[in-house]
Protein backbone atom coordinates (compact mmCIF):
# COMPACT_ATOMS: atom_id res chain seq x y z
CA UNK A 1 0.00 0.00 0.00
CA UNK A 2 2.00 3.18 -0.84
CA UNK A 3 1.25 5.72 2.04
CA UNK A 4 1.24 8.90 0.26
CA UNK A 5 -0.88 8.67 -2.70
CA UNK A 6 -4.80 9.12 -2.47
CA UNK A 7 -6.76 6.09 -3.13
CA UNK A 8 -9.36 5.65 -5.63
CA UNK A 9 -12.02 3.51 -6.25
CA UNK A 10 -13.58 3.67 -9.90
CA UNK A 11 -17.58 2.90 -10.08
CA UNK A 12 -18.36 1.11 -13.35
CA UNK A 13 -21.42 -0.27 -15.50
CA UNK A 14 -20.00 -0.61 -18.65
CA UNK A 15 -17.44 -1.03 -21.28
CA UNK A 16 -14.56 0.53 -19.15
CA UNK A 17 -13.57 2.95 -21.39
CA UNK A 18 -12.97 5.64 -19.33
CA UNK A 19 -11.88 3.01 -16.34
CA UNK A 20 -9.00 2.03 -19.44
CA UNK A 21 -8.01 5.98 -19.68
CA UNK A 22 -7.32 6.07 -15.99
CA UNK A 23 -5.47 2.88 -16.06
CA UNK A 24 -2.64 4.29 -19.50
CA UNK A 25 -3.09 7.66 -17.50
CA UNK A 26 -1.55 5.86 -14.24
CA UNK A 27 0.80 3.95 -16.42
CA UNK A 28 2.40 6.96 -18.15
CA UNK A 29 2.32 8.83 -15.04
CA UNK A 30 -0.12 11.24 -16.30
CA UNK A 31 -2.09 9.93 -13.00
CA UNK A 32 0.23 10.07 -10.01
CA UNK A 33 -0.90 11.91 -6.91
CA UNK A 34 -3.69 8.79 -7.02
CA UNK A 35 -3.98 5.13 -6.98
CA UNK A 36 -6.62 3.10 -8.85
CA UNK A 37 -7.04 0.78 -5.77
CA UNK A 38 -10.55 -0.89 -6.65
CA UNK A 39 -13.60 -1.03 -9.19
CA UNK A 40 -16.52 -1.64 -8.21
CA UNK A 41 -19.51 -2.33 -10.84
CA UNK A 42 -23.02 -2.20 -10.37
CA UNK A 43 -23.57 -4.80 -13.69
CA UNK A 44 -22.03 -8.63 -13.68
CA UNK A 45 -21.28 -8.68 -17.21
CA UNK A 46 -19.58 -5.21 -17.38
CA UNK A 47 -16.31 -5.38 -19.51
CA UNK A 48 -14.72 -2.92 -17.39
CA UNK A 49 -14.90 -5.62 -14.86
CA UNK A 50 -12.40 -7.43 -17.51
CA UNK A 51 -10.31 -4.55 -17.42
CA UNK A 52 -9.46 -4.17 -13.89
CA UNK A 53 -8.98 -7.65 -13.66
CA UNK A 54 -6.28 -7.71 -16.89
CA UNK A 55 -4.63 -4.84 -15.31
CA UNK A 56 -4.43 -6.24 -11.54
CA UNK A 57 -6.71 -3.87 -9.68
CA UNK A 58 -9.50 -5.65 -7.33
CA UNK A 59 -12.77 -5.93 -8.70
CA UNK A 60 -16.03 -5.95 -6.87
CA UNK A 61 -19.70 -6.36 -8.42
CA UNK A 62 -22.36 -4.81 -6.48
CA UNK A 63 -25.67 -5.67 -8.45
CA UNK A 64 -29.24 -4.16 -7.84
CA UNK A 65 -30.43 -7.76 -8.61
CA UNK A 66 -28.00 -9.32 -5.85
CA UNK A 67 -28.99 -7.05 -3.16
CA UNK A 68 -32.56 -6.16 -4.59
CA UNK A 69 -32.54 -2.47 -3.66
CA UNK A 70 -30.71 1.19 -4.14
CA UNK A 71 -30.27 1.58 -1.01
CA UNK A 72 -28.71 -1.71 -0.10
CA UNK A 73 -26.46 -1.72 -3.36
CA UNK A 74 -25.36 1.84 -2.02
CA UNK A 75 -24.48 0.22 2.00
CA UNK A 76 -22.49 -2.24 0.20
CA UNK A 77 -20.48 0.11 -2.19
CA UNK A 78 -19.82 1.98 1.02
CA UNK A 79 -18.79 -1.02 2.93
CA UNK A 80 -16.26 -1.55 0.42
CA UNK A 81 -15.29 1.98 0.09
CA UNK A 82 -14.30 1.56 3.84
CA UNK A 83 -12.68 -1.78 3.46
CA UNK A 84 -10.36 -0.41 0.59
CA UNK A 85 -9.78 3.14 2.85
CA UNK A 86 -10.81 4.91 -0.33
CA UNK A 87 -10.57 8.80 0.08
CA UNK A 88 -11.30 9.65 -4.28
CA UNK A 89 -14.34 7.93 -5.73
CA UNK A 90 -14.52 8.86 -9.96
CA UNK A 91 -17.66 7.75 -11.72
CA UNK A 92 -16.63 6.05 -15.25
CA UNK A 93 -19.76 5.06 -16.83
CA UNK A 94 -21.65 4.64 -13.99
CA UNK A 95 -25.33 4.24 -14.97
CA UNK A 96 -26.80 4.71 -11.37
CA UNK A 97 -28.51 7.94 -9.70
CA UNK A 98 -26.26 8.08 -6.25
CA UNK A 99 -28.23 9.04 -3.32
CA UNK A 100 -27.96 12.08 -0.95
CA UNK A 101 -27.10 9.97 1.80
CA UNK A 102 -24.17 8.76 -0.12
CA UNK A 103 -23.17 11.78 -1.91
CA UNK A 104 -23.22 13.69 1.09
CA UNK A 105 -20.71 11.33 3.13
CA UNK A 106 -18.19 11.63 -0.18
CA UNK A 107 -18.37 16.02 -0.66
CA UNK A 108 -16.01 17.02 -2.87
CA UNK A 109 -14.36 13.67 -3.02
CA UNK A 110 -16.99 11.88 -6.12
CA UNK A 111 -16.18 13.04 -9.80
CA UNK A 112 -18.03 11.85 -13.11
CA UNK A 113 -17.44 12.37 -16.48
CA UNK A 114 -20.51 13.17 -18.91
CA UNK A 115 -20.56 13.46 -22.39
CA UNK A 116 -21.79 17.11 -23.20
CA UNK A 117 -20.72 20.33 -21.78
CA UNK A 118 -22.65 20.87 -19.43
CA UNK A 119 -25.76 22.86 -18.68
CA UNK A 120 -26.84 21.34 -22.06
CA UNK A 121 -27.81 17.89 -22.20
CA UNK A 122 -27.11 16.58 -18.75
CA UNK A 123 -29.73 15.82 -15.66
CA UNK A 124 -31.90 13.17 -15.69
CA UNK A 125 -32.74 10.88 -18.24
CA UNK A 126 -29.75 12.17 -20.34
CA UNK A 127 -26.72 9.24 -20.64
CA UNK A 128 -24.92 7.26 -23.08
CA UNK A 129 -26.57 7.51 -26.52
CA UNK A 130 -29.32 10.40 -25.81
CA UNK A 131 -27.19 12.82 -24.88
CA UNK A 132 -25.83 12.68 -28.31
CA UNK A 133 -29.34 12.22 -30.05
CA UNK A 134 -30.33 15.06 -28.10
CA UNK A 135 -27.12 17.29 -29.38
CA UNK A 136 -27.77 15.80 -32.85
CA UNK A 137 -31.52 17.09 -32.79
CA UNK A 138 -31.31 20.32 -31.49
CA UNK A 139 -28.32 20.97 -34.33
CA UNK A 140 -25.85 22.12 -31.95
CA UNK A 141 -22.55 22.30 -33.33
CA UNK A 142 -20.04 22.12 -30.86
CA UNK A 143 -20.88 19.33 -27.89
CA UNK A 144 -17.90 18.13 -26.05
CA UNK A 145 -17.48 16.31 -22.25
CA UNK A 146 -17.47 17.68 -18.84
CA UNK A 147 -15.89 16.57 -15.61
CA UNK A 148 -18.21 17.69 -12.33
CA UNK A 149 -17.64 17.01 -8.85
CA UNK A 150 -20.90 14.42 -8.16
CA UNK A 151 -23.68 15.49 -5.58
CA UNK A 152 -27.41 14.56 -4.76
CA UNK A 153 -28.79 16.15 -8.07
CA UNK A 154 -27.45 14.32 -11.52
CA UNK A 155 -25.00 16.36 -13.69
CA UNK A 156 -25.28 19.54 -11.37
CA UNK A 157 -22.05 19.67 -9.03
CA UNK A 158 -19.08 21.61 -9.81
CA UNK A 159 -17.29 21.83 -13.08
CA UNK A 160 -13.64 20.77 -13.08
CA UNK A 161 -12.85 20.25 -16.42
CA UNK A 162 -14.44 20.72 -20.28
CA UNK A 163 -13.30 19.56 -23.54
CA UNK A 164 -15.02 20.49 -26.87
CA UNK A 165 -15.56 18.46 -29.47
CA UNK A 166 -16.83 19.63 -33.42
CA UNK A 167 -20.08 18.12 -35.04
CA UNK A 168 -19.82 17.11 -38.27
CA UNK A 169 -22.34 16.82 -40.59
CA UNK A 170 -22.32 13.05 -40.82
CA UNK A 171 -22.64 12.80 -37.31
CA UNK A 172 -24.86 9.92 -35.99
CA UNK A 173 -25.09 9.69 -32.14
CA UNK A 174 -22.74 6.80 -32.38
CA UNK A 175 -20.05 8.47 -34.44
CA UNK A 176 -20.99 11.01 -32.02
CA UNK A 177 -20.15 9.40 -29.07
CA UNK A 178 -17.45 7.11 -30.51
CA UNK A 179 -15.30 10.63 -31.36
CA UNK A 180 -16.42 12.69 -27.89
CA UNK A 181 -15.37 9.71 -25.83
CA UNK A 182 -11.93 9.84 -27.60
CA UNK A 183 -11.11 13.41 -27.94
CA UNK A 184 -13.24 14.35 -25.10
CA UNK A 185 -14.13 12.21 -22.08
CA UNK A 186 -10.80 9.92 -22.12
CA UNK A 187 -8.23 12.72 -22.09
CA UNK A 188 -9.87 15.16 -19.65
CA UNK A 189 -11.07 12.58 -16.97
CA UNK A 190 -7.30 11.76 -16.11
CA UNK A 191 -6.42 15.20 -16.12
CA UNK A 192 -9.09 16.28 -13.78
CA UNK A 193 -8.60 12.96 -11.94
CA UNK A 194 -4.94 14.35 -11.22
CA UNK A 195 -6.07 17.41 -10.27
CA UNK A 196 -8.19 16.58 -8.00
CA UNK A 197 -5.84 14.04 -6.01
CA UNK A 198 -3.46 16.06 -6.66
CA UNK A 199 -5.31 19.03 -4.58
CA UNK A 200 -6.33 16.33 -1.80
CA UNK A 201 -2.78 15.55 -1.54
CA UNK A 202 -1.29 18.93 -0.83
CA UNK A 203 -4.62 19.47 1.71
CA UNK A 204 -3.57 16.26 4.09
CA UNK A 205 0.37 17.51 3.67
CA UNK A 206 -0.64 21.02 5.11
C1 LIG B 1 -20.35 6.47 -22.30
O1 LIG B 1 -21.59 6.84 -22.88
C2 LIG B 1 -19.71 7.67 -21.72
O2 LIG B 1 -20.02 8.83 -22.47
C3 LIG B 1 -20.34 7.77 -20.38
O3 LIG B 1 -20.53 6.42 -19.96
C4 LIG B 1 -20.65 5.59 -21.14
C5 LIG B 1 -19.79 4.36 -21.10
O4 LIG B 1 -18.48 4.71 -20.82
N1 LIG B 1 -19.50 8.51 -19.45
P1 LIG B 1 -17.37 3.55 -20.53
O5 LIG B 1 -16.88 3.08 -21.88
O6 LIG B 1 -18.05 2.43 -19.77
O7 LIG B 1 -16.30 4.23 -19.76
Amino acid sequence: MNQNKIRIAVLVSGGGTNLQALIDAQKSEILKSGELVAVISNKKDAYAVERAKNNGIKDYTVSKTEFGSLKAVEEKITEILEHEKIDFIILAGFMMILSETFTSKYTNRIINVHPSLIPSFCGKGYYGLKVHEAALSYGVKVTGATVHFVNEIPDAGQIIMQKAVEILDTDTPESLQERVMKEAEHIILPLAAEKVAKEMLKRREQ
